[in-house]
Parts: C-alpha cells; structure tokens; sequence
C-alpha cells in the first residue's frame, strides 16, 4: 500500500514511525513531514493546508490511504475532496470535523444526546454575553471556532470573564473564530483524555494517555499544546473506561450518525473527572499531540489494518493489541514557549538519546539545515521511552533528554509523576 500523512509535527512522526513497520507499506510519504519523518517517509515539500496539492499529488501516485494528522485540513474539507476523487482517507469530513472545529456544534451534540458536560450557553452578541454571567459562579469562556489551542478563557470572577468576552468578540484576538463564543460553567478536577478509533458505527478505544498542558511543573503557567504525555492513565480502571465508553464515546458516534453526519477517524474526548463523575470539555476530530507519541511507542498490532477499517466501516472486524509496558514522552520545548520564541538553535545529542533502550525521539518543530537539525518551532521534541513501569519509563526518558541540549531548552521535569 501507498499511504501519505498530512502534517509536520511530533503526533505525524510517531504516526510515521508506526506505519513505517506495517508489512503492508510499500511506500510512505508524509506532506510536509520533517527531520524525523524523513527517517522513515519520504517528505515532501506541500503544506498540510493546500488540500489542492495534495489532490493532485495522491491522484497522481495513486495512493491507497491519506491519513490527516492535524485537524485544519480535515475542517478545511480535506477528506471530502478525496473522497469525491475515489481516494480512501482517514478522517472525518468537515461537516463531522465540526464536533472539533465548532465549539457549539459539539456541545449541543452532548446535550441533545445525554453526553455529560459543563452547563453552557452561546453568544454571538457581547452584551447578551456579558448580561448571561450576572449572578453565576466562575465560568470559562471559548471561542467557537479554532484558536490553535489557545481560544479558551478560565475565569476566576464575571469581571475576567467579560473581559475576555470583550477580547474575543471585540477585540477579535481570534479572528472569525471568535464570532460566536461558548460560556460554560467553570468545572474542577483532573483532566485526562481518551481516543478511540471509530468508522461511524464501532468504536474501538485506544489505551488511556493522560497530556500535561501548563507549560511549568505542579501544573503551573500558560497552557500548551502539551508538554508530556504518559500511557498508561491508571486512573483509568477498567469500569472507569467503561464508563467514558459508554457515556460520551459511544452516544456522540451514534449522535453524529443520527444527524446524517457519520463520523469517521480518532475520536478524543478530552475529560475532567469532577465530584459528579465524567465531563466532557471538548471532543478533538484527530490524534493528540503529544499524547500520539506514547500510545503508537505502546501498540502492539499493526495500525495500517485498523485505520483502512475505519475508512471502510469495517471496525468491527478489528481488535487491538498494546504493550504492557508504559510509555513516557517528555516534549522538549523552545526558550519562550508558549509565547514567542527564537528558532535556528542547533540541537545536539539526538543520536546519544536514540541510541539508549526503549528510546524513540519524534521530531515535534525541527528543520535540517545543512549537516544540522535546527529548531523551528515551539515544542521541538517529544523524547519518548518505553519502560517496565511507569517509574522505569519517567528514569529512561529523562536519561535521554539529558543527552540533548541546545540553547534555553525547556522541558517539564515532573511529566508521569502523576501517574505514580
Ligand atoms: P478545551 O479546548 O475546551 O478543552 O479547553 C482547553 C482547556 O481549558 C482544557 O484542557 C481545560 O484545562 C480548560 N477548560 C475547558 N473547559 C473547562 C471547564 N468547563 N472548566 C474548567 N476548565 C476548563
Ligand atoms: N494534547 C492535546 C491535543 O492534542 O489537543
């Protein structure tokens, strides 16, 4: 089989790590990919976002299987436009992509369908909005639309709440995106998150990874795309798993096949575990990035026969396998991270750290320039380690990040310690 990946970060090298070990691949690409992708794909020079480019470069090598990592071309309508061109893909459409790509879409999904979350309301007018926060308790504020992760407002008090109602609808931080908002009520609890596999009608869990978004330790600072992630969740029981399955997972595959919109691709519920059980924050139409990196270190079947029964609807024929050993991903992150930071920095140490046991190191924003793999982005690496334990997998990842510098390196020192 030919198959092509979209995107460039760590989430589509440790797809493209994974893939690359199917007997079934005869050939792999990956657009744009990067250093590390260039490891085991062949990379090519076309923005995950020109779905035109893509078109003509998966028709013209015939490929068997697009597989869309980030979530922009999926709600740009990448999958539509394959699949009116007789290409298989993995993902869902964008009118399905808007259970990620439409606050408001996905919460009244969860509501017409009994799936547990947070009190809410939406606004496309800001005194409506800022009138809706009179006499409530702390709320969080969203904007409806993308915002690359950073569209959402946790509030202490209605005066921080109306300003950010104000930043998003006045001042348009966001763009469009902030045309219409979601205030909700403001919920307490650890978060976690779980991704199934889904082709419409099967659903097919992954095992439990829990991602670290403050950009410090103890869970301090801005948030982030996430700075670690670690599989497996041990809070994550199995009746708890169940219960995730069968209250929010199950109901909105089956919600979205009710409205004429079947949804086809990863499904990641991202949750808060509260005094009242389960709520779901938000539903992401793709992988997690980094939560990807330890869960394909961690799987044991061959993912290429499960990502075609997804584009199939042949899920239910499919079952998967994992390690039982745990694996931890520390993300290794530019000085400034997440606000602005320099790129160009040469990195050093990559092949010391992937040559320890049990050591895989994505690339996340790096670039080759000449005999050097420089920084380019925000989060650069995502140093991944398989280990007995989850103690034993924190020790040999952070060995390994050891052997790895370049200049204002940034990286959490505490990520599995909740696991432990
Ligand atoms: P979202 O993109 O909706 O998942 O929100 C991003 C982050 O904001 C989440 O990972 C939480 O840390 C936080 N968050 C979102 N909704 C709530 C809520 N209702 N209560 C508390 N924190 C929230
Ligand atoms: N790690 C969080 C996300 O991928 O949305």
């Amino acid at each position: 089989m030919k198959i092509l990946i979209i995107g460039g970060g760590g989430r589509e090298h440790a797809l493209a790590w994974k893939i690359a070990q199917s007997p079934k691949v005869t050939a792999l690409f990956c657009a744009p990919g990067n250093p590390g992708t260039a490891q085991v794909a062949i990379n090519l020079d076309i923005p995950a976002d020109d779905i035109d480019r893509l078109l003509v470069f998966a028709l013209e090598q015939s490929i068997d299987l697009t597989v869309v990592g980030p979530e922009q071309p999926l709600v740009l309508g990448l999958a539509d436009w394959f699949q009116d061109n007789d290409l298989k893909v993995f993902g869902p459409s964008a009118k399905a992509a808007q259970l990620e790509g439409s606050k408001a879409f996905s919460k009244d999904l969860m509501q017409k369908y009994g799936i547990p979350t947070a009190a809410y309301a939406a606004f496309d007018n800001a005194d409506a909005a800022r009138a809706y926060l009179k006499g409530k308790g702390p709320q969080v504020v969203k904007a409806d639309g993308l915002a690359a992760g950073k569209g959402v407002f946790v509030c202490a008090d209605e005066a921080e709440a109306a300003e950010a109602i104000g930043q998003i609808m006045k001042d348009k931080i966001f763009g469009e995106s902030g045309n219409r908002i979601i205030i909700e009520e403001r919920l307490q609890g650890q978060e976690v998150s779980l991704l199934a596999f889904t082709d419409g009608i099967s659903v097919l869990p992954m095992e439990a990874a829990q991602d670290h978004k403050p950009a410090f330790d103890g869970d301090t600072g801005p948030n982030t795309g996430g700075m670690g992630a670690y599989s497996p969740a041990l809070i994550f029981t199995p009746e708890f798993k169940q219960e995730v399955i069968q209250r929010v997972l199950v109901p909105a595959v089956n919600g979205m096949r009710a409205e004429g919109i079947p949804y086809q691709g990863v499904l990641y519920a991202g949750l808060m575990i509260t005094d009242k059980g389960p709520m779901t924050l938000e539903f992401n139409a793709r992988f997690g990035d980094p939560e990807t990196q330890p869960l394909m270190m961690r799987m044991q079947s061959d993912i290429v026969p499960i990502l075609e029964a997804c584009a199939d609807g042949t899920l239910d024929t499919c079952s998967l396998e994992w390690k039982p050993e745990a694996a931890v991903c520390v993300v290794m992150a530019s000085e400034g991270y997440p606000g602005a930071y320099e790129k160009g920095r040469p990195i050093q140490g990559l092949e010391q750290a992937n040559a320890l046991s049990g050591v895989t190191v994505f690339h996340a924003g790096t670039k080759q320039q000449g005999e050097h793999i420089v920084t380019s982005g925000g989060r650069v690496l995502g140093v991944t380690a398989l280990g007995g334990t989850v103690q034993k997998a924190i020790a040999t990842a952070y060995q390994a990040v050891g052997k790895i510098q370049w200049p204002g390196a940034h990286y959490r020192t505490d990520i599995g310690q909740k696991a432990l």
